[in-house]
């Protein structure tokens, strides 16, 4: 994706009624401000700035559009308006809240509420950072993704899908819960004829049939995701992209590693979900929530297998360690760069 190389909005500029404090993201796609509406709520503003398709100079505000790129540009800024009026309809603790819309400089602007916290992928990165091991636990896991699924249950109600679903998209707030951020896939779902907007996916969390066009994509999409996030949060970094899995699938050696350290009944959840036929995987979220429930059910209370998970972690660390040291030319690469896990 190209980079983002557009000028941000100044600082303190007043824009529908919201004062801009400051820039706090951008991405190919989009910029995101820290912002206060007019009774001093902070909120977060999101602006549709596609960087291969529009320029914008320091000092102005408006972005420069090609007339080549104007009709693509118009076409994603109608998608990107329509995916957050779906969005707005959406209230849910574990799914960003979207507050309002309006256009403004020749593009469209989302306003969200402000969290307070950081991404999933910040989060592990910092463990892995300071050596954690496990990365995470598995009750932290069990207990975030439950809420996750809440969310993502709340999205496919709403006949959308995610379609990003990544440990980068899913932000936790201070207190520990999630939410879903960043549904800007959701809207590239008319992408056919939008070669300029179109890859978006991240290898290794998206689903094989992303790859493949006119795949039918449905719950099964997001969930494969879901379970590519959850190994994300074991291992340090994504899984196998999926197109590679199609040849030559190296998936077993790394799960049966994880054997170690996770309970089998967790990881048999994450493998069914990351079936590479769609078919095969879990068809709902409420299937997923549900084997996930009961798997644990079948076994003593977390809190104890954290402590036996604990034990053999020392054990296994050698082949642990040996999964990040040979990943250290592709993955761990990848896992630094803030997009990508
Ligand atoms: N509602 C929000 N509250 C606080 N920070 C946010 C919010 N929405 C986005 N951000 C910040 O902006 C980053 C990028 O947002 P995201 O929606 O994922 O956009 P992108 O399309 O650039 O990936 C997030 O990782 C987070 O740091
Ligand atoms: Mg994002």
């Amino acid at each position: 994706m190209t980079a983002q190389n557009n000028a941000p909005l100044p600082d303190g500029l007043e824009i529908s009624g919201y004062r801009i404090v400051k820039k706090i993201a951008s991405g190919g796609f989009s910029i995101v401000y820290l912002a206060y509406d007019e009774d001093g709520n902070a909120v977060a503003i999101k602006e549709y700035l596609p960087s291969a398709l529009a320029l914008r100079e320091p000092g102005e505000l408006a972005p420069t559009i090609s007339p080549e790129n104007l009709p693509t540009f118009r076409i994603g800024l109608k998608c990107f308006f329509e995916e957050g009026r779906a969005l707005a309809r959406i209230a849910h603790p574990n799914v960003v809240s979207v507050l309002n819309f309006f256009r403004a400089n020749e593009t469209v602007y989302m306003v969200m509420a402000y969290e307070s916290g950081r991404s999933l992928q910040e989060h592990i990165l910092r463990r892995r950072d300071k050596g954690e091991k496990p990365l995470v636990s598995e009750q932290f896991i069990r207990k975030m993704f439950g809420q996750v699924m809440h969310g993502v249950r709340e999205v496919h109600t709403n006949k959308l899908l995610h379609l990003d679903l990544k440990p980068a998209n899913i932000y936790l707030r201070v207190d520990g819960t999630p939410i879903l951020l960043d549904f800007g896939a959701a809207r590239q779902t008319l992408k056919s004829d939008l070669p300029k907007l179109y890859p978006m996916y991240t290898p290794g969390f998206a689903a094989p049939e992303l790859y493949v066009k006119n795949a039918v994509l449905g719950p099964w999409t997001d969930i494969y995701s879901i379970g590519a996030s959850m190994f994300a949060c074991m291992v340090g970094a994504p899984p196998q992209p999926a197109d590679q899995r199609n040849t030559n699938d190296k998936m077993d050696t790394h799960f049966a590693k994880l054997e170690a350290i996770y309970t089998p009944e967790l990881i048999k959840v994450i493998r069914w979900s990351l079936m590479i036929d769609p078919l095969a995987r879990p068809q709902s979220v409420f299937a997923l929530q549900k084997a996930l429930r009961e798997e644990a059910a079948a076994r003593p209370a977390d809190a104890v297998l954290d402590k036996v998970s604990r034990k053999v972690t020392s054990k296994v660390r050698g082949l642990f360690g040996g999964f990040g040291r040979r990943s250290a030319g592709h993955a761990a690469t990848t896992i630094q760069d803030g997009n990508t896990i």
